[in-house]
């Protein structure tokens, strides 16, 4: 199995209620952020408790040059509040980067996020440079991240209480500002994914979904994040995919949702 890193916080700030962003600092030997694409994430280990599994958290920006990579999180648990109170200076044992990734494709690109499946979409928009369209989904008028995705994207927002932007949810934006898409990629929560693949079918385009949402260790330990598969094997049963170990990018045609 993967090697375990030691990590050091170079900063830490809050962004909004419960939700927090940080940057790592790695040793340039250990290869960690050098080797980080968009979609993939790392699992961040507890200091108390160390026989606690770690938490899977998606990467938000990948700066190789430095060494670093900046992971935005939500408040969801012990181990994600105990990562709200490190600063600057203190360490952390992660394992990563792990899972596939997204892949970048040419066209015309609509990246979609909802609530705390935004971060992965900012490191995304940044690799893909251009044609990219961006639709964020929040509760409300809270619009964590929303200004750093404006260098890199066309931003369209939906909120749930219809503050901003479109009042419903990111599809129901897309259908408003008459989006088009070559390829849709997307993560959050799975009502939203399936909303995602839906569309997908819709408009027969490729989408590309992220169900980080179902991990819980994120290094193949839970069980937790086992999904369904198209795929049947030759005995025609079928084929369990394990989000962490699988994914956690999928074709959205070939899981059920
Ligand atoms: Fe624990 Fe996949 S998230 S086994």
């Amino acid at each position: 199995d993967k090697m375990k890193s030691t990590a050091t916080v170079d900063s830490q700030v809050m962004l909004s209620d419960g939700i927090y962003s940080m940057w790592l600092k790695f040793p340039k030997e250990q290869d960690v952020a050098s080797k980080a694409v968009p979609g993939q994430f790392i699992s961040m280990y507890c200091k108390e408790g160390s026989r606690l599994l770690p938490r899977p958290i998606s990467i938000c920006e990948i700066n190789k040059e430095e060494s670093m990579l900046r992971v935005v999180y939500r408040i969801a648990g012990q181990g994600t509040k105990e990562f709200s109170t490190m600063q600057a200076g203190d360490t952390i044992e992660i394992v990563g980067p792990l899972g596939n990734g997204f892949a970048l494709k040419e066209g015309k690109n609509v990246l979609i996020g909802g609530g705390i499946g935004i971060p992965p979409m900012l490191a995304l928009a940044k690799a893909l440079k251009k044609d990219v369209t961006v639709v964020l989904g929040y509760r409300d008028s809270n619009l964590f991240l929303k200004e750093e995705f404006e260098p890199y994207a066309k931003v369209v927002i939906a909120t749930d209480d219809g503050s901003v932007g479109t009042k419903g949810n990111v599809i129901d934006a897309i259908r408003e500002e008459e989006l088009e898409a070559d390829t849709l990629y997307a993560c959050g929560p799975m009502p939203m994914l399936r909303g995602v693949k839906a569309y997908a079918e819709e408009k027969d385009i490729l989408a590309q979904v992220s169900l980080e949402e179902k991990m819980a260790c994120g290094i193949g330990a839970c069980l937790g994040c086992v999904c369904q598969s198209k795929e049947k094997d030759s005995h025609s049963h079928v084929n369990n995919k394990r989000v962490c170990k699988d994914g956690p990018v999928f074709d959205a045609r070939e899981i059920i949702l």
